[in-house]
């Protein structure tokens, strides 16, 4: 009998590639062989960041990669060139791996293909080539996927334009207890940064979805505990996750990251005291101004807090990093600062006080899962939901208040104290983590529909 084979393709970005292979280790535990397609260029960068080493910790994982068509080195910093690449190059180079992968072993041809929700036309291209079963898979909140599901009816009710140039700012609440969100703060609208490319990235958009409308349900990772009214409102959701709370030691994230882990800084956690270190990191893509990071650096200084703090070496376009380097030399006592940290590891760490986090959705369960308070900043996008959900819903955080746009040092160093003195919020914190991690044990709510889902794919 032929074995169940998954391809996996994640959008090429470290949030949906994370998630994604947390993903595939779930249904390599169920005998599900996977082959898990990145771009070529991802695949480089993750060989090189762990040493060219091949193994993700799972015999049934095997790894494959096919190019994105970018050429030019200096295209891959512009968003919509990305994203006409892939929608141009990518289906028939997903196309030319499938049969490759097919005329290998009769008894091994792919049987399912889940793609993450941004490539909704790797289910056109299965479907196209007689495999029946395809899933969408959501990294985000399945608010912000709610959100996307409704872009028809924004069209239709005129806040967008038909080519998604002209956008009322308003904000949208979809069902009552769902979090709020401006439509300014929609994908296309920030990080594409001109008319041609705002096309471009809403086109994409458009065809992902399409494909998520087409189809009877999507897998999420996050939890009925967490987003009950969303999916109430929008039940072709399947909340799976979160993924992270279900992953065992032996699996290492490193498997995944575009960076190299500095590994010192858990040494570094080890010699301070339980609940006593500010974390500091903003995900793999947000990019912020050289003052508003200097006004970080200043507001930890003066919140006389340890901290530690990931700072990529590209979060600041084209700054000049002097002062972040006479900054740590300056309080290199308390502080520490590292260009890309093993961020589970460090979470669940019992000198972690405080997550001071953008919002991403992947760090904003990973900081739930560890029952840690949060101090919100986040960039763009889906991030502002999140921090919705943080401050207002689940009442686990604080944000910050700006002035003239800018989040001053003394606000920092206030909101670090506050949230600090206030145990209510780790009290809060705790709470959810429990419920959240009850619903992937067994008899949980995501453990549920993840079953339904092994079963799906190996009917
Ligand atoms: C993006 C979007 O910003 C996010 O909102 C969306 O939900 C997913 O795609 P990103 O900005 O990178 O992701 O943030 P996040 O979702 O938090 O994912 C970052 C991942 O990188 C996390 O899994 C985190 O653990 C990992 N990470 C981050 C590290 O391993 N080390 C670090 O130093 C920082």
């Amino acid at each position: 009998m032929s074995k169940s084979h998954v391809l996996v393709l994640p959008f090429p970005a470290q949030g949906h590639v994370n998630p994604l292979m947390d993903l595939s280790h779930e249904l390599a535990k169920h005998d599900i062989k996977i082959t898990f397609v990145n771009t070529d260029f991802i695949h480089k960068q993750i060989m090189k960041a762990k040493g060219h080493k091949e193994q993700v910790g799972s015999d049934q994982i095997q790894l494959a990669s096919i190019s994105d068509g970018i050429e030019q080195e200096e295209n891959r910093n512009r968003h919509e060139i990305l994203l006409e690449s892939i929608w141009q190059v990518m289906p028939k180079k997903l196309e030319k791996l499938i049969q490759e992968i097919n005329n290998e072993a009769e008894s091994e041809k792919i049987s399912c293909v889940v793609a993450d929700g941004t490539m909704g036309w790797a289910l056109e291209v299965a479907e196209k080539m007689g495999i029946r079963r395809g899933a969408l898979f959501w990294p985000a909140s399945a608010s912000f996927l709610a959100l996307f599901l409704s872009i028809p009816q924004f069209l239709h009710d005129g806040i967008f334009d038909p080519e998604g140039t002209k956008m009322e700012d308003q904000s949208i609440n979809l069902a009552p207890e769902m979090p709020a969100m401006r439509t300014t703060n929609l994908i296309w609208s920030n990080v594409c940064d001109n008319f041609n490319a705002t096309k471009i990235g809403f086109n994409f958009l458009m065809r992902s979805s399409k494909v998520l409308e087409s189809i009877d349900r999507v897998i999420c990772n996050t939890s009925l505990e967490l987003e009950a009214p969303t999916i109430a409102f929008a039940p072709k959701i399947l909340p799976i996750g979160p993924l992270q709370a279900r992953k065992s030691n032996d699996i290492d994230q490193s498997a995944t990251s575009f960076l190299p882990e500095d590994p010192n800084c858990l040494n570094w956690l080890d010699l301070q005291q339980d609940k006593s270190v500010i974390y500091v990191a903003f995900g793999s893509l947000a990019i912020y101004d050289h003052i508003q990071l200097q006004e970080l650096a200043l507001g930890l200084e003066l919140s006389n807090k340890p901290f530690l703090w990931v700072v990529r070496s590209d979060i600041c376009n084209g700054a000049n990093y002097d002062f972040l380097k006479e900054f740590e030399d300056r309080l290199s006592s308390r502080g520490k600062v590292v260009n890309w940290a093993p961020q589970l590891k460090v979470l669940s760490h019992p000198s972690i006080a405080c997550f001071l986090s953008h919002c991403g959705w992947n760090s904003t369960i990973e900081g739930l899962i560890n029952g840690l308070p949060f101090l919100c900043w986040p960039f763009f996008c889906d991030q502002f939901i999140d921090e919705n959900y943080i401050c207002d819903i689940w009442k686990v955080g604080l944000r910050f208040d700006r002035n003239n746009g800018i989040i001053n040092r003394e606000e920092v160093a206030y909101k670090i104290k506050k949230v600090l003195i206030d145990e209510g919020f780790r009290m809060r914190a705790l709470q959810l983590k429990e419920k959240t991690i009850n619903s992937v044990k067994e008899g949980g709510s995501s453990n549920k529909k993840l079953k339904n889902i092994v079963d799906w794919i190996k009917a």
